[in-house]
Formats: C-alpha cells, sequence, structure tokens
C-alpha cells in the first residue's frame, strides 16, 4: 500500500526555470464543444507519441482516435464512466491507448504499459504546444472498449485521453467549477527524493 508521511500536498508552485510547457500543464474538464482540432496538430500530437522511448524499443502502443461526432468518439464516451462522461462529450478529441501484452514471438512485454504512460506524456507535451490541453481517464469499462473494436488483438485499452481547447467553467457542473483551473496539488519535493539529492534553487 502506499503510504505517506506527515506532511502534506501543497498547491504546486513549480519551483527553478522549468519548460513552459511542463509548468503549465494541468488536466482540464471544461472544453469548448465547438473547437475543431487541426489535422496538423493531431498528427504532430500522434508523432510526438511515436518518437517515445520504449523497453527494447518495442514501441508497444496503439491509439484509437475519435472526434466529436464520429463514431469512434461515441463508442468511447459510451465506455466512459457516468462522471467522467459528463465532462469528456465536450472534448474535440478522445484517444484510447492500448499496450501489447506480448511481442511477436509470445514473449511478454512487462512494460508495456510503462512505455504507453510515456508515449502519452510526450503527446500531452505536444497537445499543450499546439495550444491544446489533455486529461487521461482511467475511468472507462474495458469490456465495452474492446467490444467497440477500438483495441487490436493482444492489446490492453489502459486509458482514454480527452483533448480539446479550454472551454467554459460555469458550464461544468457545479461539483468540479471550484476545482477547474484552481492549480495543481502535490507532495512536497523533500518528501519525494532523499534530501541530500534536492538542490536548492537560488532564484
Ligand atoms: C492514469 C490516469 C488516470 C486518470 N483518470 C481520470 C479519470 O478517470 N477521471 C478524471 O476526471 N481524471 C482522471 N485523471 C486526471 C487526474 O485526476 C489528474 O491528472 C490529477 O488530479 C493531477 O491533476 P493535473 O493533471 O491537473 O496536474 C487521470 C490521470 C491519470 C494520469
Amino acid at each position: 500500500m502506499l503510504t505517506r508521511s506527515v506532511e502534506p500536498d501543497v498547491r504546486c508552485q513549480p519551483a527553478g526555470n522549468l519548460h513552459p510547457l511542463i509548468a503549465g500543464r494541468w488536466s482540464p474538464r471544461a472544453y469548448d464543444p465547438t473547437y475543431v482540432i487541426e489535422e496538423s496538430s493531431l498528427r504532430n500530437m500522434l508523432e510526438a507519441a511515436r518518437c517515445t522511448p520504449s523497453n527494447r524499443n518495442s514501441q508497444p502502443w496503439r491509439f484509437r482516435v475519435g472526434r466529436r461526432g464520429d463514431e469512434v468518439f461515441d463508442g468511447l464516451l459510451a465506455a466512459l464512466t457516468p462522471g467522467n462522461r459528463l465532462w469528456a462529450a465536450s472534448a474535440s478529441m478522445l484517444i484510447c491507448g492500448s499496450a501489447a501484452r506480448c511481442d511477436e514471438s509470445g514473449e511478454p512485454l512487462r512494460w508495456a504499459s510503462y512505455d504507453l504512460g510515456q508515449a502519452i506524456a510526450y503527446l500531452t507535451v505536444q497537445a499543450m504546444s499546439e495550444g491544446l490541453y489533455v486529461r487521461q481517464m482511467a475511468g472507462f469499462d474495458p469490456a465495452v472498449i474492446r467490444l467497440g473494436r477500438d483495441v487490436p488483438t493482444g492489446f490492453d485499452p489502459w486509458i482514454v485521453v480527452a483533448v480539446g481547447a479550454l472551454g467554459d467553467p460555469e458550464r461544468l457542473p457545479a461539483r468540479w467549477q471550484a476545482e477547474e483551473g484552481a492549480g495543481r496539488v502535490r507532495t512536497e519535493l523533500r518528501l519525494l527524493v532523499s534530501e541530500a539529492a534536492v538542490p536548492h534553487h537560488t532564484g
């Protein structure tokens, strides 16, 4: 079980000279329900995922892309938990990320989900650079996704990713409005790294 020592989570004010795409990233729920993502932006995001490092360069990821209003989007939306469905319907795209179980010789790919996670991180940063935002979702029913043929044989769906342009938070259900854009909450760095290894920032 994951245990936490005393000190708590705090509002994340990134210290140091972080890249703006990392410092400014957060996961919205409010998306512009009219925004259409350009083909070139989608292409760049998928290229970023393709360039991600993976164990033995196995590249064990696959992506199923649905655009709001198309059949793939509707299928992925239907697989989401009711709570996720409420806000994700406004996203411009839903992308299902899946990872291979085995390589061509039948050898299990133990790091495939780790590799997929990195690919989604690359995709996310590229999305930010295209002026878009991403919120990932583990809240979906994998059986529904499989039935929708969104995942190739031998792969497992791990994540559904909502992508879009920022929308109006006031259109969200009340329970999410305060959280939207309120800043990220994170465990303090000194609790994550042995103290001697955490350099002090000088300015
Ligand atoms: C693997 C994974 C699964 C997640 N699943 C959901 C989800 O089902 N629904 C949701 O609203 N957010 C989900 N999130 C978003 C997280 O709640 C969010 O990233 C976290 O609270 C940190 O906030 P930030 O991304 O704004 O920094 C998920 C994020 C990750 C990485």
